[in-house]
């Protein structure tokens, strides 16, 4: 029998780790030009800038200049390295950019709505290898922010009611997309904490960046699909994934 096919599905295009620098302004690494009519949103996965400098964030809003699709984005770790991560926020939104920190943004398509939650995230590593609520104060301040940022996810998921869900990260929620990288640095590059919070708010995909070295795919306990976008991984300005809205 026929499938009918009530509409088009979504077109997410997303990347991570750009690491803008001074050095690449008005280079145009990245080709976003041709963005407006091969996805209808971008999603920014964190590490932006390269040393996390004011000068970089502009460097960033330039290869933007052309995308005229809506932008959510979270931070990485890169991008708090000189403490200008507010500033950036204030930066991003007021270039039409809406930044994700625990919060959600909804977009509506044709009577269909697509909901984005997202969060930097943090490490602390995974399933039972993963850091314990125990010993000095530094550690256990450590696992207070894995659980911090899990718990920002989770609830912003949660209060999404949308058709689709997408979960933004800057850090890996799995193990199976880091693998490339060097295994004694698997605990600082994401969090199984940060899968749970996916499984619990029930996303439809998970993106995320931080793992140059990784996988592009890979899934939840829980069964969510989880893309690695990281730039030097994926080897191009941005992958686009195709979302069938549910009938
Ligand atoms: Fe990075
Ligand atoms: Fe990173």
């Amino acid at each position: 029998m026929e499938k009918t096919k009530y509409m088009n599905p979504f077109r997410l295009a997303a990347v991570g780790d750009l690491h803008c620098s001074e050095t690449s302004a008005g280079s145009y690494r990245y080709t976003f030009e041709d963005l407006n009519l091969r996805a209808d949103a971008l999603a920014l996965c964190g590490d932006l800038t390269s040393r996390g400098k004011m000068s970089e964030i502009e460097v960033v809003l330039e290869n933007l200049a052309e995308v005229r699709i809506p932008v959510v984005a979270v931070l990485g770790n890169h991008d708090y390295h000189e403490q200008n991560n507010h500033r950036f926020h204030d930066h991003l939104e007021s270039a039409g950019v809406t930044v994700l920190d625990g919060d959600s943004m909804m977009l509506t398509i044709d009577n269909r709505t697509v909901g984005f939650a997202g969060a930097k995230g943090f490490a602390g590593g995974f399933g039972r290898r993963a850091l314990p609520d125990f010993g000095e104060e530094i550690w256990r301040a450590f696992y207070r922010e894995t659980l911090s940022e899990a718990d920002k996810l989770r609830r912003a998921l949660v209060s999404l009611e949308t058709d689709l869900k997408i979960a933004v990260l800057h850090y890996a929620p799995i193990l199976s997309t880091l693998t490339g990288e060097d295994p004694q640095i698997y605990a600082f590059m994401g969090s199984s904490e940060l899968a749970k919070a996916i499984d619990d708010g029930a996303a439809d995909l998970a993106l995320h960046s931080h793992a140059h070295f990784g996988q592009e795919t890979g899934s939840t306990p829980g069964g969510v699909p989880v893309y690695n976008v990281s730039e030097p991984l994926i080897g191009r300005s941005y992958a686009i994934f195709e979302l069938e809205f549910p009938r």
